[in-house]
């Protein structure tokens, strides 16, 4: 791991720093000074073949070797062992597989950079030479390339360890495809002193070299549901000896569509999908009981609450209607609403157009989709984005979870650059205030 040799063609990194420093207190912003530049460095240096082909191959391996939730325990090791190499400091184990890594003074501020490490239990379907090599296993949403790319931040961060103005700590988590890691990672206090995460996820849609984000709320918060509801089994010749289940769960079924057509304010998306049918099994014969289950989605808080608890009266009572009892399981635990906190966005577009200008910096509308990096912003101010990696004369690129998913390797760099500018330029602009020596606090006392 060479020098990236910016210090030699710029006018060197620890002046660049001294320099911003010296504005602060000024209250300019880092953007008049050379601050600006960082993130386009460190693009440079992402893009360098060097470090490319490094987070390549590192994302290969992965793929290769796919893990299902809190099972990722050789990927847990390959990234800890990238991590020994480069001198970096972690804490081991979190949330039985996820690690933290630290790069800079060891002191505040901190911020946090996410990558999620965890596969999907389905087989891949394309053929290429990194093919997963676990049946049934397959990192189709990107979480290999998320991992890579963490990695790649680390190794431009490491090479400015000195310069940096704070601490980063680089979370790797498990279980994000439903298994909520990042709330079990919540728990082990990873984010104690910790003032701000970023998270990126890649997108097919999204054209390469560019970012697809909006502050508020960005994905939904999530929910699952099952029930069963019991009559009482029989002839199927003979209805008027049994209750009927299959019946009575038609009608739940029907009534719960109303939560959304009816109830729901049209202005505030939600959903509610039943999309388990389980009862019966014989052509002439009347079930004892039937399974049904479903997810359900909104957008706020409230919302979500109101939805969870009219969908457990309306199975109950409906189920009543037609003599039968219902019992109502929800999967713990709900993913939170994905919510980009408003500052960050602000100083997100500052840092992403410095990058790629701001003509690449797009707009998107929420997604009914759901992340459990909503674990972190329920605690510190979060923030969330895609980064693209569509490009038509490679190809069309599917979407997440297909098994026909592909990771454009060309998105790398942007992702490992986006990650490390954030981090960098948020510690920059996050300084503590510089208090006199005289006790301080006494000028609270008027509040
Ligand atoms: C429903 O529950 C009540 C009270 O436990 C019980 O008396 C009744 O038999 C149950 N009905 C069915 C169809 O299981
Ligand atoms: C798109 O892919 C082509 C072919 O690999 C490549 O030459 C080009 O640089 C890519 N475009 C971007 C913006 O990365
Ligand atoms: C500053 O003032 C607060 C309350 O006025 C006091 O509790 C604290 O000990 C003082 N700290 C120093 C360093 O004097
Ligand atoms: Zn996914
Ligand atoms: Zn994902």
């Amino acid at each position: 791991m060479g020098s990236l040799g910016w210090e030699r063609s710029f006018m060197g990194w620890g002046v660049l720093l001294a320099f911003v420093l010296i504005l602060k207190p000024a209250g300019a912003s880092t953007h008049e000074s050379s601050a600006v530049e960082i993130p386009r460095k460190f693009l440079e240096d992402a893009k360098s073949k060097e470090v490319r082909d490094w987070m390549v191959a590192v994302r290969r391996r992965i793929h290769e070797n796919p893990e299902l939730g809190f099972e990722e325990f050789e990927t847990s090791k390959l990234i800890r062992a990238e991590l020994d190499d480069m001198g970096i400091p972690y804490r081991h184990p979190i949330a039985t597989t996820g690690l933290v890594g630290f790069i800079g003074t060891g002191k505040p501020p901190f911020v946090a950079i996410r990558a999620d490490m965890d596969a999907l239990p389905m087989q891949e379907l394309l053929e290429w030479e990194h093919k997963s090599r676990i049946p049934g296993k397959m990192h189709a949403c990107g979480h290999d390339a998320h991992v890579a790319m963490l990695l790649g931040a680390a190794k431009l961060l490491q090479q400015k360890r000195e310069t940096l103005q704070g601490t980063v700590a680089l979370v790797f988590q498990p279980a994000e495809e439903g298994g909520g890691g990042a709330k079990k990672m919540v728990e082990a206090g990873i984010l104690e002193n910790v003032e701000a995460i970023f998270g990126i996820h890649v997108s097919f849609q999204a054209p390469i070299g560019t970012v697809t984000t909006r502050p508020g709320p960005l994905l939904a918060g999530n929910g699952f549901f099952e029930a069963v509801i019991s009559g009482k089994g029989g002839h199927a010749a003979i209805p008027h000896h049994t209750i009927d289940p299959i019946v009575a769960a038609s009608n739940v079924i029907l009534s719960l569509q109303h939560l959304v057509s009816r109830e729901a304010d049209p202005l505030d998306s939600q959903v509610v999908t039943v999309s388990k049918f389980n009862g019966g099994g014989a052509l002439n014969v009347i079930p004892d009981s039937v399974t049904i289950g479903g997810t359900f989605r909104a957008f706020s808080k409230e919302s979500f609450t109101h939805l969870k608890q009219r969908i457990e009266q309306v199975i109950t009572l409906q189920a009543k209607v037609q003599r039968c009892n219902a019992t109502v399981n929800f999967k713990e635990p709900f993913f939170p609403v994905t919510v980009n906190n408003e500052d960050l966005h602000k100083f997100f577009l500052d840092v992403g157009s410095d990058m790629l200008g701001s003509e690449s910096i797009n707009s998107m509308q929420p997604l009914m989709g759901a992340e459990d990096f909503s674990f972190y912003g329920e605690e510190i101010p979060g923030y969330f984005f895609f980064v693209g990696m569509k490009n038509e004369t490679q190809g069309q690129f599917q979407p997440g979870h297909s098994p026909y998913f592909r990771v454009n390797e060309d998105v790398l760099p942007y992702g490992a650059a986006l990650h490390a500018s954030l981090a960098v330029r948020y510690l920059l602009e996050h300084q503590p205030e510089v208090t006199s020596p005289v006790n301080s606090s006494n000028s609270h006392d008027e509040l």
